[in-house]
């Protein structure tokens, strides 16, 4: 039996028995476990094999990441009743590698006045003494938002299932000038050289966005500082802010209170439908934060973005045991309200990725964790293939709808390429007026993935090359959604952003996470993210193809391909798991 099957039979098992225990449970509410659809494989082509998802109903934001006794813990906003937004609790759920996965009940639910109406998103933060404070909004009795507080209530369970609210929960209501939901998502709490704990509150003053600072000296006091930390004109309303340092020169993290030279900060916040940051410096004694070259988070083409596709209410947290930063985030369906009642959920997280600065101080990398890797099977590789215009090659040899594809290509005759000033250019713009089915000089190139044998349906990850008047060139990468399914009714807006490198030295490499409804694509090792969702209607399991294909009028040639078949992560109940003790 290989080992594909077996582990579909193990779900089965886990299922029947969670379903049993689901159906003997009389008048459940809103603390109790979490059910399960349909799970049948071909009945629900859009469920992932290895991004994290509930085994049912709705999901958004990531909340409180973070170590814990060798244990990753991983909550969620979750709707437990439906597979829409509702009455939000935290799902909860850990993990010894970020890959595999025990579902926990949920471990924060409306149950005081300050949260009676919903529990929104926060953040972990370690206290000295080794405690944990999960600080999180609460929607009110009256629908205000406000923040609270919860604790472990056993911090000797590694999994950390009971959590016991603060009794005086609110800890902080909207300022003066904030209105009343328009304050939420406080984020990880760092420790300044004073001794003072310091957090930022998403908001918004006037349609200005804002990542509002407070200060407290005991955690359940906050006094807020009358500058924001950082603040754009008519962005809306930030939510999720999240704010840390990062070292200069390393590809590790660092704790969310360190400080000093050699580093800078990042301020992240979500706005418009993406998840926007800066890099800066930050002085806790004069408690400001100045952005690079002066930019702000402003919601410009000009902004950095951690991915330019599906991607929102990021989270990050310090990884103190591998010594890094990771951050996961709330990728969105992109079919329609009706298509997720019929498919039972909705939501997924990316898989959690690596952070940290680039090399040139300018923008931050990201990369799937290293863990990742023992899901890869059955590796196919291709070297120094030329791909001529107009060609279009198969990779076999892997499941083409669970999948990690990394392609590298390289250009010559760089002077052949189109001349587009693209200084001004907004990049998912001409990624829309010229999809993958547009001709140039040097691209389309790259892939299509989710496709049917006959290309009806398919996804396409790829790279156009222009050169601009001033003798520079720029590199664009796209993805186009347009033939991504015969169904009418998904989103398939594309999404584009240009690509720091110099393609005259650098080879073009994209590696995409191939998971039936996702694909999360990483150019130039994890410069540019862009992640797709794609729901085609004829690509299946056992049945889906992937392709590299070359629709510019130049060759290009790629230099190296590597391509494993994914594994399923496991994921199961700790519910089963004691049933079974
Ligand atoms: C972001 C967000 C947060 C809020 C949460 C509610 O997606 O709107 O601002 O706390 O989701 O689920």
């Amino acid at each position: 039996m290989n080992n594909f099957l077996s582990s579909c039979l193990a779900l089965c098992f886990l299922v029947l028995l969670y379903e049993t225990r689901i159906g003997e449970a009389a008048g459940r509410n809103l603390k109790d476990g979490i059910s399960l659809p349909s799970q049948k494989k071909y009945e629900q082509p859009y469920r992932t094999g290895y991004h994290f998802q509930p085994p049912s109903h709705w999901m958004n934001d990531p909340n409180g990441p973070m170590l814990y006794k060798g244990v990753y813990h991983f909550f969620y906003q979750y709707n437990p009743d439906a597979a829409v937004f509702g009455t939000i609790v935290w799902g909860h759920a850990v993990s010894y590698d970020l890959v595999n996965w025990i579902h926990l009940d949920p471990a924060i639910y409306p149950s005081q006045e300050a949260d009676i109406d919903s529990c929104w998103s926060g953040s972990a933060t370690f206290m000295p003494d080794g405690n944990i404070a999960m600080l999180y909004t609460g929607s009110d009795s009256k629908l205000r938002q406000v923040q609270d507080i919860a604790w472990p209530k056993n911090l000797s369970d590694p999994f950390l299932r009971e959590w016991v609210k603060y009794p005086n929960n609110p800890i902080l209501t909207p300022p003066e000038g904030v209105k009343d939901d328009c304050f939420r998502d406080p984020s990880t709490a760092w420790l300044g050289p004073d001794n003072i704990w310091r957090i930022v509150v998403g908001g918004d003053r006037d349609n200005n966005g804002m990542a509002l600072l407070y200060q407290s000296k005991d955690f359940v006091t906050w006094t807020r500082y009358t500058q924001p930390l950082a603040a754009a004109d008519g962005t809306g309303t930030w939510e999720c802010p999240d704010f840390f340092p990062v070292p200069l020169n390393s590809t590790n993290g660092l704790d969310t209170s360190a400080n000093g030279v050699s580093m800078v900060h990042v301020m992240k916040a979500g706005f418009q439908g993406h998840d926007w940051y800066t890099i800066g410096t930050y002085s806790p004694e004069r408690e400001n934060f100045l952005p690079q070259n002066g930019l702000k988070l402003s919601g410009s083409t000009l902004d950095l973005r951690y991915d330019y596709g599906n991607f929102y209410a990021s989270k990050s947290f310090y990884d103190d045991a591998k010594n890094r930063r990771v951050v996961w985030a709330w990728i969105p369906e992109s079919d329609s309200e009706e298509d997720d009642i019929e498919k039972g959920w909705a939501g997924l997280q990316s898989f959690p990725r690596a952070i940290w600065i680039d090399r040139n101080g300018r923008q931050l990398i990201q990369w799937p964790v290293e863990e990742i890797e023992k899901l890869r099977e059955n590796e196919v590789k291709l070297q120094n293939k030329k791909l001529k215009s107009g060609s279009v090659h198969e990779i076999q040899g892997i499941t083409a709808a669970q999948a990690d594809v990394t392609i590298s290509f390289k250009l010559e005759n760089l002077e052949e390429a189109e001349v587009v000033d693209t200084s001004s250019a907004d990049p998912q713009a001409l990624c829309t007026e010229r999809g993958a089915s547009s001709k140039g000089a040097f691209g389309p190139f790259g892939v299509l993935a989710m496709a049917s044998k006959d290309l009806e349906e398919q996804t396409a990850i790829f790279f156009r090359v222009f050169q601009n008047q001033n003798g520079r060139y720029s590199v664009l990468m796209c993805s186009d959604l347009s033939r991504s399914s015969v169904r009418s009714s998904i989103d398939k807006t594309s999404y584009g952003a240009f690509v720091d490198i110099d393609p005259r030295y650098d080879e073009i490499s994209v590696r995409n996470l191939i998971d039936h409804s996702i694909i999360e694509s990483f150019g130039a090792e994890g410069k540019t993210c862009i992640t797709s969702r794609t729901y085609p209607q004829f690509v299946n399991y056992d049945d889906a193809h992937l392709f590299i294909f070359n629709n510019g009028t130049q060759s290009v040639k790629v230099t190296q391909m590597s391509a494993w078949s994914m594994k399923n992560a496991e994921f199961v109940m700790d519910q089963t798991l004691k049933a079974s003790a």
